[in-house]
This record gives C-alpha cells, sequence and structure tokens, in this order.
C-alpha cells in the first residue's frame, strides 16, 4: 500500500470522478465562507484542494491545518466549477474534493514566507535552507542541475569516456589559492590537502593509460570569494591523450552546444576564437562580455607629442595604453552619471575618466563638448574623431595610464555603460581566448603562471631570456562575460616541467616533494595529453541567469565561506585536538 495514488501535478481532467489520494506540502491555504482549500504541493506541481463543511471530521482537521503542514488527502476529482478554472496551472481545470484527510507532519511557523523570500536576507534563506530549497526556483535550478549533468555524462560516454574518481584527501595541488587542510591522526604533524583541482591525477591517469578521463569533481580553494566563486565547487573535469588544443576545443564546443539546446533550448551558435591579446586590446579583458558590441580603440599614438600630461605621459611609457570608448547614443548619459561613471572607475586606480560629447560633428570643435578639449590641439581631435569614426549623438571616454588599470577600469565600465544604456544585442556569446602568455608578474614582483605551472609553453625559444614573451598552448571558454572553463595542452616531458619550474623558482628537490609522482609518471612513458576543466556551478548559474553561484548549490557557503545551515566551521573537542596533537593558541579577546 503505498502513500498516493498519483502525484499532484499530474492530476488532469482523464481523472474526473476517480478516487485518488495524494500527499505533499499545503503550499497555500484559503478559507472562502465555509469552504477551505489549499494548494497541495509535491515535487511535481500543485493541486487544489477543497474541503466542505458537509465532511465534517475532514473539514475539522482542514481548519487546524496551516501552510507546509504535509498531509495525505483522499477524494474524488471533479471538474472546477465555471469561472473558477486557472489556466496557469497545469492541474487547473480540475480541483480534489476531499473527503478524508491526514496530516502526515505539521510545521511550526515559517520564518520567512516561501512567496516572499526577495524580501528576506540571504541569510536567513541559508539559514533555512531546507525551506529555501522548497521554493520553485530553487527547485527548478536544482532539477537542471541534474539535467545537465545527465547531458554531459551522455555526451561524454557517447565519445568514450572514462568517469574516474580521484582522492579528496591529497596533497596540495598548485592552482594558485590557499590550500584547506585536514590534519592526520596517523602521522602527527603531517597534513592531507583538499584538492583545489584533480589536476595531477588526471595527468596521472594519462601515464596509466587510460586516455579519455572525465569526473565531476569537488575542488577545495580557499580564496577571496566572489559572486561566482565558492570555497567548494564542482568542476566539470576532462582529460585527454595525444589530442591537440584544437581538438579538445572542437569536443567541448560541440558538448556545450549540445548541452544547451538539450536543457534549455538555446542555440549558442558559433564560438569565436580571440587570442589574448586581441581580447585585451579590444576588450581590456580576457573574459569579454561579446554581447556587449563597445569595443576600446587605441589611441596611444596620437598623444606622444601632445600638451595635456594626463594623455602624453601614458602615451611615452611602455606600460601604459590609452584606450578609447565609443558609445553611440551616449548622449543620453547624464552629468551625474558620468560623474558617478568617474567615481567607479576610481576604484579600480582610475584617476579620471575624460569624455568628449559629440553634439554636432559639422560644427568643428564647437559642436564638441568636453572639459578636456581645450589641453588638445585641434589636429589631434581631427584625427581622433575619424579614426572613431564618430557620429553626432556618441560620447567617447577614455582610460590613460597603466595598462593593467586602463583594461580593468574601462572593461568594468564598458559592462555597466552597456547594462544602463541597455546595448546587449544578444542573449548568449560564448567565445574562447587563446595564446595566453605563459606567466606574469604579480604584484610582488614574482613570475607566476598564468594558468598553472603543467601548462605547455608554445616554444621554448626566448623561454629564459624574456618568459613574459612566451605563450602558452592554452585555452579559456567564456560565455556572456563569464569564464566558464579553461585548460591546456600540458607538459609531457619531465625535462620542460623541470625547467618551467625552475623559472618560478621552484627547483628539483622542492618538485620533487610536492608531485614528484607526477614527475615520476612523466619519466616513464606518458603520452603528449591535454584537457580542461569546466566550473559546473558557473554554467548552471548562466543557463538560469542567477546573479549568484550560490542559486545553482543546494548547500552552498555564504561569503565568507561559512554554511550558516549546519554552522560549520565549528570547534573540534579537546579529546580530537589532542589525538591530533594539535593545541589552539587564540587570543580569544581580541578574535571578539
Ligand atoms: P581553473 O582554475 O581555471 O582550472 O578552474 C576551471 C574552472 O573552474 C571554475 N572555478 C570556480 N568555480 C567556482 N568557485 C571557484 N572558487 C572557482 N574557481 C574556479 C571556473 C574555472 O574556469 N585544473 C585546471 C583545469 C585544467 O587545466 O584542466 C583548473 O582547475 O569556471
Ligand atoms: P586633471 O588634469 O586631473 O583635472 O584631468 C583633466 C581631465 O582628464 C579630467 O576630465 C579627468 O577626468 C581626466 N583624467 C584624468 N586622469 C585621467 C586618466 N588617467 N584617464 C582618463 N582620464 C583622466
Amino acid at each position: 500500500m503505498s502513500f498516493r495514488s498519483i502525484s499532484c501535478g499530474f492530476v488532469n481532467e482523464d481523472h474526473i470522478d476517480q478516487e485518488i489520494e495524494v500527499a505533499g506540502w499545503i503550499h497555500r491555504r484559503r478559507d472562502h465562507g465555509g469552504v477551505i482549500f489549499f494548494d497541495l504541493r509535491d515535487s511535481s506541481g500543485l493541486l487544489q484542494v477543497v474541503y466542505n463543511p458537509e465532511d465534517n471530521e475532514a473539514f475539522s482537521i482542514a481548519e487546524g491545518c496551516r501552510n507546509e503542514f504535509v498531509i495525505r488527502a483522499k477524494g474524488i476529482v471533479r471538474k472546477r466549477p465555471e469561472g473558477t478554472v486557472n489556466k496557469g496551472l497545469p492541474t487547473g481545470m480540475v480541483e480534489l474534493n476531499s473527503s478524508v484527510l491526514e496530516i502526515l507532519n505539521p510545521s511550526k511557523p515559517l520564518p520567512f514566507s516561501l512567496d516572499e523570500h526577495t524580501s528576506v536576507g540571504e541569510e536567513t534563506r541559508l539559514k533555512y535552507r531546507f525551506l529555501d530549497l522548497r521554493r520553485e526556483e530553487m527547485q527548478r535550478n536544482l532539477r537542471l542541475r541534474s539535467k545537465v549533468s545527465q547531458e554531459i555524462r551522455k555526451f561524454l560516454e557517447k565519445n568514450e569516456f572514462l568517469e574516474i574518481e580521484t582522492p579528496i584527501l591529497t596533497k596540495a595541488t598548485p592552482e594558485g589559492a590557499r590550500d584547506y587542510i585536514v590534519p592526520s591522526r596517523t602521522y602527527p604533524g603531517s597534513f592531507f590537502a583538499l584538492p583545489q583541482s584533480p589536476q595531477l591525477f588526471k595527468q596521472t591517469l594519462m601515464a596509466s593509460g587510460f586516455e579519455k578521463y572525465y569526473q565531476f569533481a569537488k575542488c577545495f580553494r580557499d580564496e577571496d570569494l566572489r559572486a561566482d566563486r565558492q570555497p567548494e565547487f564542482t568542476q566539470l573535469d576532462l582529460e585527454c591523450s595525444f589530442v591537440t588544443s584544437q581538438d579538445i576545443m572542437d569536443l567541448i564546443t560541440e558538448m556545450i552546444r549540445k548541452v544547451f539546446k538539450k536543457a534549455i533550448d538555446v542555440d549558442l551558435g558559433d564560438f569565436p576564437v580571440l587570442t589574448y591579446e586581441e581580447a585585451i586590446k579590444k576588450y581590456g579583458s580576457d573574459k569579454p562580455d561579446l554581447r556587449n558590441p563597445l569595443q576600446f580603440v587605441e589611441v596611444k599614438e596620437l598623444f606622444t607629442d601632445s600638451d595635456f600630461k594626463v594623455f602624453s605621459d601614458p602615451a611615452n611609457s611602455e606600460d601604459s595604453r590609452i584606450a578609447a570608448l565609443r558609445v553611440p547614443n551616449g548622449e543620453k548619459l547624464t552629468r551625474k552619471q558620468i560623474d558617478d561613471y568617474t567615481n567607479f572607475v576610481g576604484q579600480f586606480g582610475a584617476k579620471g575618466l575624460a569624455y568628449i560629447r559629440i553634439i554636432d560633428l559639422s560644427s568643428g570643435k564647437e559642436g564638441l563638448q568636453s572639459p578636456i578639449l581645450k589641453f588638445i590641439d585641434d589636429q589631434i581631435i581631427e584625427e581622433l574623431l575619424t579614426k572613431l569614426e564618430c557620429q553626432n549623438g556618441d560620447i567617447i571616454f577614455f582610460g590613460a595610464g597603466k595598462k593593467n588599470v586602463v583594461n580593468e577600469s574601462l572593461s568594468s565600465l564598458r559592462d555597466l555603460v552597456a547594462s544602463d544604456l541597455d546595448l546587449l544585442n544578444k542573449d548568449w556569446a560564448p567565445c574562447w581566448i587563446v595564446d595566453f602568455p605563459m606567466f606574469e608578474y604579480n604584484k610582488s614582483g614574482e613570475l607566476t603562471p598564468l594558468h598553472h605551472p603543467f601548462t605547455s609553453p608554445t616554444s621554448l625559444d626566448d623561454i629564459e631570456k624574456d618568459p613574459t614573451r612566451t605563450l602558452s598552448d592554452a585555452y579559456d571558454v567564456v560565455l556572456n562575460g563569464t569564464e566558464l572553463g579553461g585548460g591546456s595542452v600540458r607538459i609531457h616531458e619531465s625535462e620542460i616541467l623541470y625547467k618551467v619550474l625552475s623559472l618560478l623558482g621552484i627547483e628539483q628537490k622542492e618538485a620533487q616533494e610536492k608531485f614528484g609522482f607526477l614527475l615520476s609518471a612523466l619519466e616513464h612513458g606518458c603520452p603528449p595529453h591535454a584537457g580542461l576543466a569546466i566550473g559546473f556551478d558557473r554554467m548552471i548559474m548562466l543557463m538560469t541567469n542567477s546573479d549568484s553561484i550560490r542559486d545553482s548549490i543546494a548547500f552552498p557557503k555564504t561569503q565568507s565561506a561559512s554554511c550558516l545551515l549546519t554552522e560549520a566551521p565549528g570547534s573540534a573537542s579537546i579529546e580530537q585536538l589532542d589525538e591530533l596533537n594539535i593545541s589552539i593558541d587564540i587570543d580569544t579577546e581580541e578574535e571578539m
């Protein structure tokens, strides 16, 4: 004997006059002049259930029911009376006239109404995640997540990939973030690290002859969190032997296209390929949002001899640029908005935001409006207008200064202006970014890899003379301005890996200690191999058009890396710490 004869969402006109039994949560309870209505919800949908005073016992139980009680109801399906049909609901033609009602479990009054979640803080939603997950939006997101992982599995299995799990308790994997570490009881004073990615294991699997591996892998990174980052997240991770970067890009393009079509009926179209240099030049970012038609134009060379120092200084400096962003119909932007934009770019270190409004090109300089006109020669202005192909109604913004400041500030402004002026000209814009520099200097002046140190350089010429000129055989897939995934051809010869590591200041001994097993695997017949990992949570975030990665994860962590539901992290008992030979030394007063 089962709990119910049918799920709520499946009841329709075919069931009229039949006796059915349903179970679920009271989504909404209404009292209409002596008749009680429940919208009963289960995972399949809603069904209207009606209690009349004539059914004495059931009616009096219904009177005591509140929202979110879990009940079981038995009765006869009826056509809804004229005028009460709800066309917006799949079951809206019918209702259940219930004569038997059983409360399976009552509910305390809710800390927030499931219909009014937008007015409650995210903290409350995360603390009562079991309630938050009952909401339709969250149910939809997690259903989609499941569907997408199924489609990915189908695609990869068809392409002969093997699903192989790799360890969670392991050694540090160098992906650039801080590690989460776990103390070992059996080796006092030693620690496991949770993997930042399965990078080292998947390369080892290639040395083991599996050729095509994939996994939905949990990754752990203790880093500064943002809207699209979590300390614990899921990657669709894969690796193949005997392939080129083009092979991986073709495979992933096909997979992403198929999955978007099957899961949300979206045709993603072409995945244009941009070099890193091109992307930075045109968009100031290696994850450009290509739904946005605005592009930078480099105007450095026009200002080398100018008297306007704000522009001539960067024009004559190797590590600087002057980028112009022409915004068609920018005349709509108010003075107040421009002041706000100036403050906005200031957050990224820009010292100002020069602009020119093009009012009437036929009136020459008189037809322009700008605080910088008085500093610039007429001839330069003329060349500028021609170079930018200006039209009446445009506004041009300028970023001048150190390349990284201009790129960061003006690319963020490019996104903001597009949002304010509603400029996005399509819903979806994927692309590949290739030819990344192999290395960059970090803020402390140390050489660091742009991806990870196992990425193959495209050439070894000059790698020692000027490592920043060396390109890597790496590729990132970007969607709507978010980095969805990234990967590379790997270094499969140990001598080359030693060379790259030594440029990064990691000598043989340290390399042996950190990932001796991988070096050993490379030295025992490891085939050429390449792979990639997609941020699976981010993929779902994009597909569901959410602002936060947390809405695509059942039990996410907060921006400060805690779980409000379980209240993790928590303390360990003295006994546990003793077993681990750990003593805690925190000045609690200072902490508070
Ligand atoms: P990478 O570090 O670029 O590469 O990670 C791959 C993708 O994982 C997602 N991602 C994250 N998602 C949520 N929260 C985070 N904190 C987070 N960090 C990364 C991003 C990113 O594009 N081992 C390599 C892959 C490879 O070379 O095959 C790696 O982990 O979407
Ligand atoms: P200032 O000489 O600092 O008053 O700047 C003159 C104009 O140039 C103002 O409109 C500033 O907003 C603008 N400006 C100043 N510094 C920069 C910069 N680094 N990039 C772009 N515009 C700037």
